[in-house]
């Protein structure tokens, strides 16, 4: 089973960034422990800072892999262009937050890739990502 992981805007700075919203751990801190718990299962991971190349990346992996979990980040509640590529693919997709972003601005409270993924998981730190990769699995 191979999964892909796609993170957008600022989740570079996972572990500096707002560590009171998102923790202290890097995301290449997490992802072998990530990894670890699933040896069955290829987890490839892709971060870009730039919707374009998010899109290019799910065109790309979208149609040959199990599942998708994408954390969209601020992209997440302004892109229609997003939405439209989820809406092409084959794989299905899993929105992550990390951070229950209803309990947040409201700006966050909308989002527009929602409508066009499998499901959505918010508000669990990173073991958002983890359920999100059960969730695949479970399908
Ligand atoms: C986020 C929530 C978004 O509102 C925010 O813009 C992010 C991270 C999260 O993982 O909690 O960049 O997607």
């Amino acid at each position: 089973m191979k999964i892909q992981i796609v993170n957008g805007p600022n989740l570079n700075l996972l572990g500096r960034r707002e560590p009171g919203i998102y923790g202290t751990s890097s995301f290449d801190d997490y992802l072998p422990r990530l990894r670890a718990q699933y040896p069955g299962v290829q987890i490839d991971y892709y971060q870009s800072n730039i919707e374009g190349e998010l899109i290019d990346k799910l065109q790309e992996v979208g149609f040959g892999c199990d599942g998708i979990v994408l954390n969209a980040g601020a992209y997440t509640h302004t892109s229609i262009a997003l939405q439209d590529c989820i809406r092409s693919l084959k794989a299905p997709v899993v929105e992550v937050h990390i951070s229950n972003v209803h309990k947040r601005e409201e700006f966050r409270h909308h989002s527009f890739i929602s409508c066009a993924c499998q499901g959505v998981i918010c508000g669990f730190g990173l073991d958002s990502y983890r359920l999100a990769v059960e969730a695949i699995r479970a399908l």
